[in-house]
Parts: C-alpha cells; sequence; structure tokens
C-alpha cells in the first residue's frame, strides 16, 4: 500500500467518523430540543369546556374553572368540599382486585359521585333507582391499602371505601351484595404510578410518555384533550349519526381549531400560565362507541368504524405499536400546573 492510499484510507475513516458523530449528536440535540419549552406561541383555539370524571367511567361533572395538577384536573375549592381530582375512584373486582369500567358494565356511566357539601372529608355516589350513600374518604389510618390490576398487569395503589360502598356499587351493578368494591387514591406524589415495566413498549416509542404524565386511575395521561372541530368532521362522515365530544371524555374541549390540528400540538398552553406537553396520541377503544346518555353500545360499531377507515394511527404517523388503532385527542402531561377557565386562549408552542 502506498503512502498515499495510507494516507487516503485515514482521511475517510476520519471523516467517516466525524459524520457519524455529528450525525449522532444532532439527533439527540433533536431529541431533548423536543423538551425545551417554547417560548414562541400562537393562539388556535379557546377552551370550550371542562370536564371531569371523580370515577373512572363514571358520570362527568362540567366545570367552569379547573385547576391543573399533575394528577390531571382538580376542582376549584369551593367551601369546605372535597377537591376532587380527575379519575379519583375506581371500581374493581373483590374477588381478584382487578379494575372494572364501563367496557364491563356500562351502567357505571350514570353513577355520579360528588364532594359533600358540608363534610369535607365525606363525598356521595347516586344513581337511578338507587338511594344516595354518603361515603367517607378512606385514609390509610383506618383502612388498607390494596393493589389493583390495570391495564397490561400493572399494579395501582387503593385505598378501599368500605363496605358500605362494596355493596351499594354491587347492588346497582350487579344486582346482589357483593362482588365489586370502589377504591379511592390519595393523591400522594409516592403513590403514583410507575409504568416502567407495565408500559416498556409504550415508554420506548413515545419518548414523552413517563410516569411524571400518568394520572390517577386514568388510562394513560392525566389529561385528554379533544378538539371540537374533529368531532364535527367525524360527524359529517356518518349519515344520521350524533356523535358528541362527551363520547370521546374530554377533560379539555378546544373550540375554534381548525379539524385535526390537534394531532400536531407538541405544546400547548391555556390562558397565561398552564403548559402541556403531547404525550401520546389518544388511540381510541370501543368506549368509545357506547352513547354517554344511554350507555347502550352502537349496533353499527360507530363511531369507530368509520374512524377505523381515515384517523389509523399508522396513516398520521409512523407507528408500529398502536398504528391499528384509530386515533382522536391528544394525551398530554403538565409542565406548569395552575387555573384555566372556559373561553381561555388556547396556543400552540411556535419554538
Ligand atoms: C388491615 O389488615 C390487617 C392485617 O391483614 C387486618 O387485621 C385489619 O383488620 C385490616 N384493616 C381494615 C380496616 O380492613
Ligand atoms: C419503577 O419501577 C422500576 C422497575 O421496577 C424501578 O427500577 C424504578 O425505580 C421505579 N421508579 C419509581 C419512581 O419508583
Amino acid at each position: 500500500m502506498s503512502r498515499y492510499q495510507h494516507i487516503t484510507t485515514e482521511t475517510v475513516l476520519v471523516a467517516t467518523t466525524v459524520g457519524v458523530l455529528t450525525a449522532l449528536s444532532l439527533y439527540w440535540y433533536q431529541k431533548k430540543r423536543k423538551h425545551v419549552i417554547p417560548t414562541v406561541w400562537e393562539p388556535v383555539g379557546k377552551v370550550k369546556s371542562l370536564f371531569i370524571y371523580p370515577l373512572k367511567s363514571g358520570h362527568r361533572i362540567e366545570l367552569n374553572t379547573a385547576i391543573c395538577t399533575d394528577y390531571g384536573i382538580k376542582m376549584p375549592k369551593s367551601g369546605p368540599s372535597y377537591q376532587f381530582c380527575d379519575r379519583n375512584l375506581l371500581i374493581y373486582k373483590e374477588e381478584n382486585n382487578e379494575f372494572r369500567t364501563a367496557r364491563q358494565y356500562p351502567k357505571i356511566l350514570f353513577i355520579k359521585t360528588a364532594p359533600d357539601s358540608i363534610q369535607k372529608d365525606c363525598f356521595t355516589l347516586n344513581a337511578p333507582e338507587m338511594s344516595e350513600l354518603k361515603v367517607k374518604i378512606p385514609t390509610l389510618k383506618d383502612a388498607n391499602e390494596s393493589e389493583i390490576t390495570l391495564h397490561k398487569g400493572e399494579k395501582i395503589f387503593t385505598i378501599d371505601c368500605g363496605d358500605e360502598a362494596a355493596k351499594w356499587i354491587s347492588q346497582y351493578i350487579l344486582d346482589t351484595d357483593s362482588g365489586l368494591r370502589l377504591g379511592f387514591h390519595d393523591g400522594e406524589p409516592h403513590h403514583r404510578r410507575n409504568v416502567t415495566v407495565s408500559h416498556k413498549k409504550y415508554l420506548e416509542t413515545y419518548s414523552r410518555f413517563r410516569n411524571e404524565a400518568t394520572g390517577m386511575y386514568t388510562d394513560f395521561t392525566s389529561f385528554l384533550i379533544i378538539n371540537e372541530a374533529s368531532i364535527d368532521d367525524l360527524n359529517e362522515r356518518i349519515p344520521d349519526a350524533n356523535i358528541t365530544p362527551l363520547q370521546f371524555r374530554p377533560n379539555i374541549l378546544v373550540e375554534n381549531a381548525p379539524a385535526y390540528v390537534e394531532d400536531d400540538w407538541n405544546w400547548v398552553k391555556i390562558g397565561n400560565n398552564v403548559v402541556m406537553y403531547l404525550s401520546k396520541p389518544c388511540t381510541r377503544c370501543i368506549f368509545t362507541n357506547i352513547d354517554p346518555e344511554t350507555a347502550t353500545k352502537s349496533e353499527i360499531d360507530e363511531p369507530l368504524r368509520t374512524l377505523r377507515k381515515y384517523r389509523l394511527l399508522k396513516d398520521i404517523k409512523n407507528n408500529k405499536l398502536e398504528g391499528h388503532l384509530p386515533v382522536m385527542g391528544i394525551h398530554t402531561g403538565l409542565q406548569n400546573g395552575g387555573e384555566i377557565s372556559v373561553g381561555d386562549i388556547v396556543y400552540v408552542g411556535k419554538k
């Protein structure tokens, strides 16, 4: 090999190494960049409605003002009442501690939970043809903590609400005195979900889905944002359907934005202070086909059937994990908390 060839080989090697390193640092820079809070915000719409679902799968409470916390939307202070957080309660099977939702028991949609207006440590349960039950909020002082199994085998903390609540829930749903129980989350930071093992694939696919983005008993993150225009567009595609945003169980419903722009809202600011980041698209399940007002499942598999025709995640984003599922809405995590209200301007981060 001549000296000249030797130098050329070396040069090529060095150049290649520099090239690879540059590409790698650019990649890391880009990846890191995603977590930088934007400084330029552009208005995209405004808050039309705010909803909290104190019981997972249960009836909604509509709010004018809400407090955005790490764990999701919290009710604003009102007298001495307990300030429920979104999905603060959930129903589980006594036999094996597995969670239960309206997917198995659509009647859960009719259960209304509300803070007691006099006693700070109580809430009420109501449902059609049931008498109201006042339940004392359990604490670890007088009840044992238990572990409930959620989706994907995830074990999650709960405090049981006691025998009376269990009986009421079982009577309403199963028509017997036992079988189901009610669990409560106390909101302590050290009781936060740990999805490291159960959701490993999700953590690998979505760089911004992480423990800090999870809610109490939500499926994924603390917040679900739905864009009204996207629901309107879906409605136009289904003859005679009357699909409402409520079917998609939003926490924050945004109006005046073009349809489907939410897919790319990597950063969202609401009002002056609250900042959220896109954690993952919301892929929709069979629950979407249940009418929240009648608790009946669509006999024609709508709106899922239509959604599958044009909103599969693989057609929107290159996604292998959940590509076969249709998307409506975005799951967000909280960056900066605070109060938000109906009418607040919604901004999207530009850079
Ligand atoms: C908590 O667990 C202990 C030990 O299993 C049991 O003795 C006690 O009765 C339980 N307390 C309640 C309130 O269920
Ligand atoms: C979550 O679980 C993983 C795996 O068991 C563990 O390594 C990690 O420390 C846990 N994280 C927290 C915050 O508890």
